[in-house]
This record gives C-alpha cells, structure tokens and sequence, in this order.
C-alpha cells in the first residue's frame, strides 16, 4: 500500500476552538544532542526516527526539531545556509521524510525550526550581496549601510550584538577598498534580512509551501521579535537588565516593531489554505505577557511562547501573577497560553531554579559563575515546576532531557564549548552550551547509548550513567516515570482544554487550584502544607504522611 504524508497526518481538521495546538504538549528535540545514528559525535534525523516510540511511550502530542537545514553550524544551526535542504551532518530530506511518517505514524505531530530574520553568511543570496555594489538589488535583501565618519570607518550605530559585540560588520568591496557595513543581530556569520524588501517576503513564502507540501504541521518561529527594525536605525544602549534575547523595558528599534505583524498576517493566509491545522509559533521576548498576546491575534500565530512563565522565580506570589495574567491576556485575543521551563538557550530548569545569584538570559553558568545551585534541590523544584505546569490549561513545550532531570552542565571545559557568546564575549558569559549536552539513553553504552562510538560534541558527565533513560524506565520513582504519569492523567483528564479556578486556604507560599475533575497544590515554602485526605493522582516528590513537603506538588482527585 502507499500512502501520501497528508495520509498519515493525525486527525485532519477539528472545530475551530479545538485545535491541537491549543493544547498540545510539545517535546522540543535539539538534533545535534538527541540522538545519534551515524556516530559521528552529532545527533541526526535517523537518530530521531529511532526513538520515535520512546518520544510515544513518554506521551508528547508533537515534537518540534531545532534547525537541521544546510548550515555552516556557526550558531548551532541557528544560520541557515539552504533552507530547502537537510545538512548533511543531519541527514538527508529522505531521512526528514521518514522521520515525520514515523512520528505521524505514532500521532505525533511535527514543528520544524524556521529562521528568518537572517540567514548563515554562506547563503547564495549574502555571497551575491558581497559581491554586488552597494545600492544593488542583491544587497537590499540584507541591511547594508554605509559607515559613519569620514571614511565611512565607523559602523552605522551603536547596536551590540545578542552575543556580544557590535552588531555591524564592514565588508571589503569587490575593487578592495573597504566597503559598507551589514547588520547582525547575531553573530557575524548570521546577516540580517531586510523584511521591508518584498522579495524576502516572497521567498520566505516559498520556504513555507516547502515544508508545508513535505507534511509538516507548523513551525516554531526564530526571532520573530526581530525582523522589522526601526526606520533610521536609530542609536540604542540595551538594558542592562533586559536578557540578551530581548525584553527590556524600553521600546527597542530592533525588537517588537510593530511592522512584524503584517508579516504573520501573511504566513497565516499561507498556513491557513492547507489542510491540517497548521501552526506557527513566536519565539519573541518581549517586555509583557501583552505585547506577546498581540502576536497570537486571531489572524496572526497560533502561540508564542511564553517566557515570561519561564523567567518567573521560584515564588508563589509571582507564580499566581503570571499564569493569571498569562490567561487573561491570552485568553483576550482567543489564543491559548502556553507554558515552558527550559529550551536550548536557557539555564535548565533542574539548575536555574536553584540558583542563588542572578544569571540573566544567555550567560550560562559555569565553573567561576557565582550563586551555583545546589542539584539536589534544583531536582526536587524543577519536579515540582513540572508537576504544575502540566496541569495548567492551555499547550505545554518541554525541552529534550528535562523529562529525566538533567541539570545545567557547568563544568565543561573551556575549549569544549562552542556556543558563539562564549567567543563574542571573550569568556565573560558561558553562554548556553551547559544545556545543549548530548542526553543519555542507556547507562552502560556508549556516550551513555547517544550513538555506539562514543563520539560527543559536547562532552557528558559520568553522573548522567544514573540519569539513563532505560535506568529511569524502571524505577516508579524517577523523574521519567513523573513525567510519564503526568501526561498520561493530563491527556485522560483533558487538563490542556480545562479551566483554572483559584484555590485559598492553603497559605501564601502555595500555589493551588482546580482544573476539571483534578486540585493542584505546590508548595513553595519552608513549612510542610497539610493535604485534605483524598486520593493522590500524582506525587513530584515523597509526602510526609498527610503533609506536603516544600518543593512538592501533588495533583490530587478534586474534592
Ligand atoms: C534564538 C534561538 O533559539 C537561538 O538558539 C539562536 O542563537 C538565536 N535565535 C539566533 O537565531
């Protein structure tokens, strides 16, 4: 029999209002540290396919892949050379393609990384903007601007770079003489696109049809904070509090420009004439749960994500704030919220919530950073912030390995890592390698079963032995088996299209609440909370008796 991907595709259609996406637990893979077939050191696509049916048994709605197009690999995949093709290091499309009949296969849904607000400077398109005059057609795709000074040898601002740095880089011009200057928000090698120039645009459609035709059910949106700059490109000095992503609290010309939403307004036509329920996702840190909100209108994305979630403490009080005005705000525009605690450029939140000193967005943590966390109770916190994410309503992102409790690497040596910020910054910020390890399958094997050579990019702790999945598998109280359980009562219970209701009476240091037929309690504090007697659906961490610990939530049957 042969089938078509659009007839392997899961549930076609559903009534507006219940689409998947709106509920969704989403299972982000990082290809180059998921799993690893060809054992080479870096995960690829077959790697993925073949554990399909542990990404099924976990209990994920869909998965969504960080980039594994043509990349020269400068920012990790995050600079895309050819974005209609799979980088050999990852595979081929063929490989793609039997990795999404796969997941479709098993009902899993699959979102693949789209980077548009620049490209690697190995795209066709920026080496023929290197070679043609200023004032080209070839240049207007990407921001080129003459320097300031006399001789043109100061760069157009002061704009620095997300990883440090200035965010111009001068060109030499094809008769030799130094030249203009192109804007990176990132690194060098990762020129920005000029989104007011319409054959961009037009190209980036095309981009979409290509993995759209393929099968894909949508796309995780790189930077979509960033593509429309302010005109005139005026001088800015960043926030000091403000994370290197984004989200300072002024108005900043290179984030949250108002002119973006033309462009989601287009994808989403795009999106919407195929079948499928198709889905776009904005990565933008921006300052508010409201201004996020305005990028999940109806007729824009589906989700953002919701990182102010992500950068709440570990505080009841702030907690409550942010998931009440998450649904509020959300819920305004008709969109659902989603919920994240840790992806591939934030400290792990099995480290991060223990920390004791500030770490914004994008330092990392390593050997001399201050106020490291203290694992022991970074697991027991990242369990218990799990344990009530999940029953929140609305569609939840987890990020590869946090389903075993993998905290922050932060003793790689210095000449492993390779994340551009730790170059950029000449060491200052660690940047975000200790989260991008290869994750450990099996204990006894191998890079602990990543592939069955040995080979890792990045080099794993000899502690991940007991963090192997297939050690977890069998222990009813790892964290695999939390997660495992997690999902399954949350898909049986329907939490992801249930409501909140507040719960009082448990004391301030508690966050507790009712969705459908379960009550949620997290305790926060340093004092154990009393339990009503009733039956325990789920436990992030060992009771006393009828009380609850601190750092515990326990899902309990609704009274
Ligand atoms: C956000 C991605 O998540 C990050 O990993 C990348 O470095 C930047 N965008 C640049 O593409």
């Amino acid at each position: 029999m042969t089938f078509t991907q659009q007839d392997a595709r899961p549930e076609l259609e559903s009534a507006p209002g219940s689409e998947w996406w709106r509920t969704a637990v989403i299972y982000q893979i990082y290809p180059r540290s998921f799993a690893d077939a060809s054992g080479d050191g870096l995960g690829d696509l077959p790697g993925v396919t073949a554990h399909l049916d542990d990404l099924a048994d976990l209990g994920v709605d869909a998965i969504w892949l960080s980039p594994f197009q043509r990349s020269p690999q400068k920012d990790a995949g995050y600079d895309v050379a050819d974005y209609r093709d799979v980088d050999p290091i990852f595979g081929s499309l063929a490989d793609f393609d039997a990795m999404l009949a796969g997941a479709h296969d098993r009902g899993i849904r699959v979102i693949v990384d789209l980077v548009p607000n620049h490209s690697s400077d190995q795209h066709v398109w920026f080496q023929e903007a290197l070679k043609a005059a200023p004032g080209s057609p070839e240049r207007a795709r990407y921001i080129f601007r003459d320097g300031r000074g006399d001789n043109g040898e100061l760069p157009p601002n002061n704009w620095e770079s997300v990883f440090g740095g200035g965010m111009w880089k001068r060109v030499t011009e094809a008769d030799g003489t130094p030249g203009q200057w192109y804007l990176h928000i990132f690194d060098e090698s990762q020129p920005d696109f000029d989104w007011t120039n319409p054959e961009v645009r037009a190209e980036f459609e095309s981009i979409l049809r290509f993995w759209l035709d393929r099968g894909v059910d949508g796309f995780r949106v790189d930077v979509a904070h960033g593509l429309i700059k302010a005109a005139g490109l005026p001088d800015y000095t960043p926030d000091p509090e403000g994370g290197s992503m984004g989200g300072d609290a002024d108005e900043v010309p290179y984030w949250g420009q108002p002119g973006v939403h033309d462009v989601w307004r287009e994808w989403h036509e795009v999106l919407a004439a195929y079948d499928g329920d198709r889905a776009l996702c904005a990565e933008a840190w921006l300052p508010t749960v409201a201004q996020t909100a305005l990028w999940v209108r109806s007729d824009e994305m589906h989700q953002a994500f919701n990182f102010h979630y992500l950068e709440t403490k570990w505080d009841a009080e702030a907690l409550r704030a942010v998931i009440e005005e998450s649904l509020d705000e959300y819920g305004a525009v008709g969109a659902p919220s989603t919920w994240v605690l840790s992806n591939h450029d934030v400290v792990r939140h099995a480290s991060r919530l223990a920390l004791t000193a500030d770490n914004p967005q994008g330092a990392g943590i390593g050997p001399k950073s201050p106020g490291k966390p203290d694992p022991v109770k970074g697991l027991h916190r990242a369990r218990a912030a799990t344990s009530l994410m999940l029953a929140l309503p609305g569609s939840s992102y987890l990020y590869q390995g946090e389903e075993l409790g993998l905290p922050e690497v932060i003793d790689l040596p210095d000449d492993a890592r390779q994340d551009p910020t730790w170059f950029r910054t000449e060491g200052e910020r660690y940047g975000r390698d200790g989260c991008r390890v290869p994750i450990p399958w099996t204990a006894d094997a191998p890079a602990y079963g990543f592939n069955e050579t040995g080979a890792a990019w990045l080099p794993q702790p000899a502690e991940w032995a007991e963090l192997a999945r297939d050690v977890q598998r069998e222990d009813p109280a790892s964290t695999l088996s939390l997660y495992r359980s997690l999902l399954a009562e949350r898909r049986a219970r329907g939490l992801g299209s249930g409501s909140l209701e507040w719960l009082d009476g448990y004391g301030d240091d508690v966050v507790a609440f009712r969705n459908g037929s379960i009550t949620v309690v997290a305790n926060l504090g340093s004092e154990s909370v009393a339990l009503p007697a009733v039956e325990i659906l789920v436990a992030s961490g060992p009771l006393e008796g009828d009380a609850l610990p601190t750092d515990t939530t326990v899902w309990i049957a609704a009274a």
